[in-house]
């Protein structure tokens, strides 16, 4: 692929709406000997791509400028470094391409194969692609962090997941009903029913009295809270925590930290639990695949943009109301 030109979008600087972001044609890049070439089929979109781009992580990420967003992304394998056994050309896969380096909103990207897995054909690339940051964060969360066993060993816990809607509130739903649990999710009202059906067993209105203060309808107490919507102070989850009740906060800022800080100092039974990154592994984006595969879990795809449209895509993820993932195709 050498010398061949492709489509890509990017930015040079901080800050700047979607209106920031260029088209512009660039070398396919070529894979290290550790690295596949994908042909990308579709890229899916996280509120980390556009916090990026506003300086939210400056100056850690992105490495330089210019720089082409997106890091979730399913593609066909076209070309294999020296190291690459297990993938060959034509081999669709998914994979994850990190924020440091991204590449996704493109025509074609580099992948780490430590972090590529296949992609069986019941597994659509829009599908495959929203699975990376959201559902590995909801894994990580609810597993590593809240205890629970998608098995569905273990003591029963009642959970309380806050932007249900959201891209990784659908898989968290999902997940957390593979184990022991009794979930309680808040969303806006147009998504109650999508989220029902998807395994909530009760679902509050956000924008409602009882939403806003996150009471459980059957008087539960949340034993793990997964807390994927901001603006949330620990006055308004501590009284519906179990006497050992963590909140397990994906967004954290500045009052989540010192809350973080106090409990711990404090030797509290109630704590929270900051999560600024997660580590996808192989193993759990395979395990994620495979339920997919099964049908015993859902991407829940909100809507779909052409990469010559990728600003829209964009613009739908900072307005914040999206159900489920925002893809790109190329
Ligand atoms: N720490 C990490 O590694 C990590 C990983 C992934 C994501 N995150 C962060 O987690 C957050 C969620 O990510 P996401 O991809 O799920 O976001 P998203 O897809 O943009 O979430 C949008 C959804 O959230 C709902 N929502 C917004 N505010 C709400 C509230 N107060 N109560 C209930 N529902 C609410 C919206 O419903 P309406 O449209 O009805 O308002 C919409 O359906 C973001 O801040 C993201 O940056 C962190």
């Amino acid at each position: 692929m050498s010398g061949k030109l492709m489509q890509a979008i990017q930015y040079d600087s901080y800050g700047g709406g979607p209106a920031a972001l260029k088209h512009v044609e660039v070398p396919v890049p070529s894979p290290k000997k550790d690295e596949v070439l994908l042909k990308l089929e579709a890229t899916s979109l996280n509120p980390i791509d556009w916090k990026i781009k506003k300086g939210a992580l400056r100056p850690i990420f992105p490495r330089k400028f210019p720089h082409i967003p997106g890091t979730d992304v399913a593609g066909e394998v076209v070309e294999v470094g020296t190291e690459v056994e297990n993938f060959k050309p034509g081999d669709r896969v998914v994979a994850e391409l990190g924020h440091l380096n991204g590449g996704g909103l493109a025509e074609y990207a580099v992948a780490k194969k430590n972090l590529t897995v296949a992609r069986p054909a019941e597994v659509s690339a829009a599908e495959g692609a929203g699975l990376l940051v959201s559902g590995i964060t909801a894994h990580q969360a609810l597993t590593q962090h809240g205890g629970i066993k998608l098995d569905g060993s273990g003591h029963q816990k009642n959970i309380l997941i806050t932007a249900a809607s959201g891209g990784v509130g659908l898989y968290a739903v999902q997940l957390a009903k593979l184990g022991n649990t009794h979930v309680t999710a808040t969303c806006g009202a147009r998504n109650i029913e999508l989220v029902k059906s998807l395994g909530a067993d009760e679902v509050l209105d956000y924008k409602t009295p009882e939403g806003a203060a996150l009471k459980s309808p059957s008087g539960k107490r949340y034993d793990v809270v997964l807390h994927c919507a901001t603006g949330i102070s620990w006055s308004t989850f501590e009284p519906n925590l179990s006497e050992t009740g963590k909140v397990i906060d994906i967004t954290p800022g500045t009052s989540s930290m010192m809350t973080f800080a106090l409990k711990k100092l404090t030797f509290s039974k109630k704590q929270l639990v900051p999560i600024l990154t997660v580590s996808p592994s192989i193993e759990n984006l395979d395990y994620l695949v495979k339920l997919v595969k099964e049908g015993k879990l859902q991407t829940i795809i909100d809507s779909k943009h052409p990469l010559r449209k990728a600003e829209d895509a964009w613009e739908k993820s900072i307005d914040g109301h999206a159900t489920g993932k925002i893809i790109v195709e190329p």
